[in-house]
């Protein structure tokens, strides 16, 4: 079972977190995540005042963890935008594809831990904004 909690552009999917001398989280395909994982990948050790993401993907979908720290991600679909912090290790926020995304403000060592549903390919990807938004007005 997953429950989410919705954003403007996307939702949170809040995953089981387990309590006990610390804390354990755990992520299963199917019951939690809304794709099949093809890749995992983290970002971590980020630099003040990094501006990350700058893109969009074409069919990647992809679900975002903060673990450590927190870090501020900016939605844009090409007509809204909006501005969601990530700070739980239990909440992932799920990127569909062509959303439009920045990550900004990376604040106390932040970690953060991705899982997508698709290989690495850079021609998945859309990193000029005007381009988005005409392939969204397509
Ligand atoms: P990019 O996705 O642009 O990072 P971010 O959105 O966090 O700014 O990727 C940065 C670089 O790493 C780029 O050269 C592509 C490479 N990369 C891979 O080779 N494999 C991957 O799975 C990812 C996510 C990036």
């Amino acid at each position: 079972m997953r429950t989410i909690t919705k954003t403007k552009l996307s939702y949170l999917i809040n995953i089981p977190i387990i309590k006990d001398e610390g804390y354990l989280c755990f992520m299963e395909e199917s019951n939690h995540i809304p794709f099949k994982i093809k890749r995992v990948y983290y970002i971590f050790d980020t630099i003040g005042g990094a501006v990350r993401g700058m893109h969009a993907h074409k069919k990647t979908r992809q679900l975002i963890f903060c673990l450590q720290g927190s870090v501020d991600l900016i939605l844009d679909d090409g007509v809204k935008r909006e501005k969601v912090i990530l700070n739980k290790a239990n909440k992932g926020l799920f990127l569909d594809r062509m959303i439009w995304h920045e990550m900004i403000n990376f604040r106390d060592s932040a970690i953060l831990l991705v899982v997508a549903s698709d290989f690495f390919k850079e021609s998945d990807y859309i990193r000029k904004y005007e381009l988005f938004v005409k392939a969204k007005n397509k």
